[in-house]
């Protein structure tokens, strides 16, 4: 870029005021999801990647909604209420009020069209102030322009204006130019001609869009600017076509990361937020969902059939059939098939969490397993500590959560519960089906459980009759005709 544009003074203002009906939703179209960020949130990243600075955003339907959220994504941009949604001209006009000082170059921008490139955008700033334009529209050769508002050029192939469909002529609706909804303006000139729109028009509105009209009117330069790439421009006016954006932009996101060097199998079924992070070497498997903040190191194995909310994943590791929530997985850690990571799950170096097994606050030390078919909740497990299968982590009272504390190099025994609070020491074991609801010292067996005893001739009195009965009495028969002393362990008849 120029020294000229680097220094020239931009403003960007994005419309988000109306309520997108075909959405038929009761939030706000600007705010549905899209790969990890809102419609909104998808402009406004890009408009502060090409232009930065603070953006103004035109707020009406949903407008407290729209607020707050705005103060969570971009809490330096000014919000202007538009309170009644009498078109985008209006919409524009009420930006500027709230900004009489604004000068330079003003971009505006659809709320709507979330896979537009900050790299578009800077091309579309680029050309308007290299050309000294009034006004430079960005537009696009598409296969279907149904809905859009029309490129009209003149014979010379001069910008001449946009007309919405709704007002256009039979041979106007041939034209497949399209307006995408984003411009930049000479702001002076904006400013005036807003002033003269009219709502003569099939809506009733007042249409940014007639502001290139007026300023072909007025002899003042208007370049359109056609985006090389028209999927960028596609607008979102109903879920139906918010799925094909999210289609789109899945592809986009999966082919960057593979030239990136991650392995995506399936790259149809991989949905990566646009805010997760992958290294080199990664293998993403069928059918996997890499959400939020997640960010997953070098040559660790994700997937297939796996969710990833905010969880990162240390190189070499293996998440399978997992759905993991605000946790972290260690280097060469193992998780899963069928495991539930809830938030606050730490594992450290080559910790696993196996099958059927839920965690929830739980840090687990390095190298220690809880393979089967456990619940670990509040809990600190020490380094190579191993957890016996089908164990309860017994955190809640009724009215409380509390903690245990396992230490390092303890074997617990299968079934156990640990009823918390209480600690395990280091190298303890628990002995199988026990319950503990007192400390371990370190080094000692945790026994809790009833002696067994066996009633002899139980099933045969209690029982006559039945299959177990008879398998009873032909065991106890070819005893009493064995010549041999009895077998290795085997135990001695009663007498
Ligand atoms: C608009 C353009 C059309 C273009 C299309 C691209 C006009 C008149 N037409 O049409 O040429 O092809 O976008 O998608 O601008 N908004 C407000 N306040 C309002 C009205 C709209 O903030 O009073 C916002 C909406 O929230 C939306 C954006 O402006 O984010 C566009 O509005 P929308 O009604 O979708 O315009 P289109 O009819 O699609
Ligand atoms: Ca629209």
């Amino acid at each position: 870029m120029t020294t000229h544009a680097k220094d020239a003074a931009r403003a960007v203002i994005v419309l988000a005021a109306g309520e997108g009906k075909r959405m038929k939703s009761a939030l706000p179209k600007v705010l549905h999801p899209l790969l990890g960020r809102t419609l909104l949130g998808h402009v406004l990243a890009a408009a502060e990647e090409a232009i930065g600075g603070e953006a103004t955003v035109v707020i009406g339907h949903g407008a407290d909604r729209v607020r707050e959220h705005l103060t969570q994504i971009a809490p330096r941009a000014t919000a202007a209420l538009q309170a009644e949604q009498r078109g985008t001209g209006h919409a524009v006009r009420i930006a500027l009020d709230a900004a009489p000082e604004l000068s330079g170059t003003v971009v505006v921008l659809n709320g709507d069209i979330p896979l537009l490139r900050a790299h578009t955008l800077r091309a579309l700033v680029h050309t308007h102030e290299t050309t000294r334009a009034a006004a430079t529209v960005l537009t696009a050769e598409v296969p279907d322009p149904t809905g859009l508002g029309r490129i009209v050029r003149s014979t010379g192939g001069e910008f001449e204006a946009i007309v919405e469909e709704r007002d256009a002529t039979a041979a106007q609706r041939g034209i497949r130019e399209i307006n995408s909804g984003a411009y930049a303006f000479e702001a002076a000139t904006l400013r005036e001609m807003l002033s003269k729109l009219s709502t003569d028009n099939d809506q009733g509105e007042e249409y940014l869009t007639d502001v290139i009209g007026l300023l072909v009117a007025a002899g003042l330069p208007v370049v359109a600017h056609r985006a090389p790439d028209a999927t960028e421009t596609l607008g979102c006016n109903d879920r139906a076509e918010l799925a094909v954006l999210r289609g789109l932009l899945r592809d986009r996101v999966n082919d960057a990361w593979m030239r990136a060097g991650v392995s995506i199998i399936d790259p149809l079924t991989t949905w990566v937020d646009v805010t997760a992070t992958l290294e080199r070497d990664v293998v993403v498997e069928p059918n996997t969902h890499l959400r939020g903040a997640t960010h997953v190191a070098e040559g660790a194995v994700v997937g297939p059939d796996s969710t990833l909310i905010d969880v990162v994943v240390g190189a070499g590791a293996s998440v399978v059939r997992t759905h993991a929530v605000s946790s972290q997985i260690g280097p060469s850690a193992s998780v899963g098939p069928f495991a539930y990571l809830r938030p606050g799950s730490q594992l450290a170096r080559k910790a696993k969490v196996g099958t059927f097994v839920e965690t929830k606050a739980a840090s687990i030390g390095e190298g220690a397993k809880v393979p089967h078919l456990s619940y670990v909740g509040d809990a600190t497990i020490g380094e190579g500590t191993n957890i016996g299968a089908a164990t309860v982590f017994v955190n809640y009272d009724g009215v409380s959560k509390h903690r245990t504390v396992i230490g390092a190099h303890a074997r617990t025994g299968a079934d156990n519960m640990f009823v918390a609070p209480v600690e395990v020491g280091d190298g303890a074991y628990t002995a199988a089906g026990s319950v503990i609801t007192m400390d371990v010292p370190p080094g000692a067996l945790g026994v809790s459980r009833a002696q067994q005893r066996n009633i002899e001739g139980w099933v045969l009195r209690k029982r006559p009759g039945t299959a177990a009965a008879d398998a009873a009495r032909r065991a106890a028969d070819s005893e009493e005709h064995h010549d041999g002393p009895p077998p290795v362990g085997g135990a001695m008849p009663a007498g």
